[in-house]
């Protein structure tokens, strides 16, 4: 959608896979969907460094809501969890340098069986824009998929005609697939920012593998639809949750680098462990999901339990580009597997050569040619990650190797 938003993937906290419909703010304050969690999350992107890291917009997600509409037909938040309104939990968010983000359904209901908004397009989008939303996730339940064709882009210039900005965030082809229609990638591309394709993530590496498969094993017709101003969505990150191990914790963040994917955390900022806080928080992937380029990966590479991907990223000499390669390991025999490629199979041909640096703790590897062979050593469901920066000169050959970790 080019409304000047979301160029670069949107990042940002998105409270689902972690906190669910938890409405039990009697047994369960801490957890519950409230304005308190929401403001707590918050002061905790900006004093933790999320903010800093590039993760700005905070987001409601189901089970927000009253379960009536006021009695000027309005949408109103729960009262007891959010005592305040949304509008003063908005003003907040702001407050404190951040985005926020709203969740709402094309349909009769939510899926928890909140009021969707069918039937009341107009309203909720002018409400949205009084409360100062600059985020929309609309969710697809309790629609009729065939439908979303037309109400998801009226609801789109609904939300453009308010004249405030905000990203729009799309279940739309998610729910035509599931129903077996083909989406329209050229089209909803021009009507929302980012849109889910696949099912929702769950905390397990299962649940992750399932979705890497789905990207890779459709990715002729995903990577054309994605670019600046409109992404694929491949769901929340989990990382810091209970289901995946550090180094699953790695690959899913490198991933979801490599597919120019939205970050959104889905976690517990006050318990997360340090070590998966620096994952999220790794500017070198970062850089490579929020490349200006906007090239969703490839997966060039499928074999025996191994993977290769490649993303052409910034900086480039004249046609070349330089890249960003994730050397994926889906086998769980144990021991740490061997890779290599020949530079120019994964379509680095630059005469002048490339720098050549793993990722996460940001090793030099040398100088490669693109005749030169790279060799990596993966752990079990692990990844390596490197970028080969481009050569402005020649250079001459230095290559090391990187042996196991
Ligand atoms: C389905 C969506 O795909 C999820 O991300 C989440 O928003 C739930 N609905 C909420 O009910």
């Amino acid at each position: 959608l080019e409304n000047g938003l979301a160029r670069t993937p949107p990042m940002g906290w998105l409270a689902w896979e972690r906190f669910r419909c938890n409405t039990d703010c009697t047994n369960d304050p801490e957890n519950c969907i409230s304005e308190k969690l929401f403001m707590n999350m918050a002061d905790l992107m900006v004093s933790e460094g999320y903010l800093s890291a590039g993760y700005n917009i905070i987001s409601l997600d189901d089970c927000w809501l009253s379960h009536n509409r006021s009695e000027s037909g309005q949408l109103q938040a729960d009262a007891n969890r959010f005592p305040n309104g949304i509008k003063a939990l908005a003003d907040y968010v702001h407050s404190r340098g951040l985005f926020f983000g709203m969740y709402e359904d094309y349909g009769t209901l939510t899926c928890g069986g909140y009021p969707g908004i069918l039937n009341h397009l107009e309203t909720d989008a002018k409400t949205f824009a009084d409360w100062g939303v600059d985020y929309v996730k609309l969710d697809g339940c309790y629609a009729d998929p065939s439908e979303m064709d037309k109400g998801y882009p009226d609801f789109g210039s609904l939300l453009n005609q308010t004249g405030r900005p905000m990203v729009y965030s799309c279940s739309w082809p998610d729910y035509q697939i599931e129903k077996g229609i083909q989406p329209n990638y050229t089209f909803i591309g021009t009507v929302c920012n980012l849109w889910r394709n696949f099912d929702d993530i769950d905390d397990s590496w299962a649940s992750v593998s399932s979705i890497i498969d789905y990207y890779g094993d459709n990715q002729d017709t995903l990577i054309p639809a994605a670019g600046p101003g409109h992404w694929n969505d491949p769901d929340m990150l989990i990382i810091g949750n209970f289901g995946l191990s550090y180094d699953q914790s790695r690959a899913q963040m490198s991933m979801w680098a490599i597919l120019a994917s939205p970050l959104f955390m889905s976690v517990d900022l006050r318990t997360i462990k340090p070590e998966m806080k620096a994952i999220l928080q790794n500017k070198n992937i970062i850089e490579v999901n929020q490349d200006e380029l906007g090239i969703q990966g490839r997966r060039i590479f499928k074999k025996s339990g191994v993977e290769i991907w490649v993303k052409p990223v910034q900086p480039s000499l004249g046609d070349n580009r330089s890249a960003a390669l994730a050397f994926l390991n889906r086998r769980t025999d144990g021991t740490p597997t061997r890779v290599s490629i020949v530079l120019r199979d994964a379509g680095l041909t630059s005469t002048s050569g490339y720098k050549v640096q793993e990722m996460f703790d940001g090793l030099n590897l040398g100088i490669f040619h693109p005749d030169n062979t790279l060799t990596v050593v993966v752990n079990p469901s692990g990844v390596v990650m490197v970028k080969c920066t481009i050569q402005k000169k020649k250079s001459l050959v230095s290559k090391k190797k990187l042996v196991g970790k």
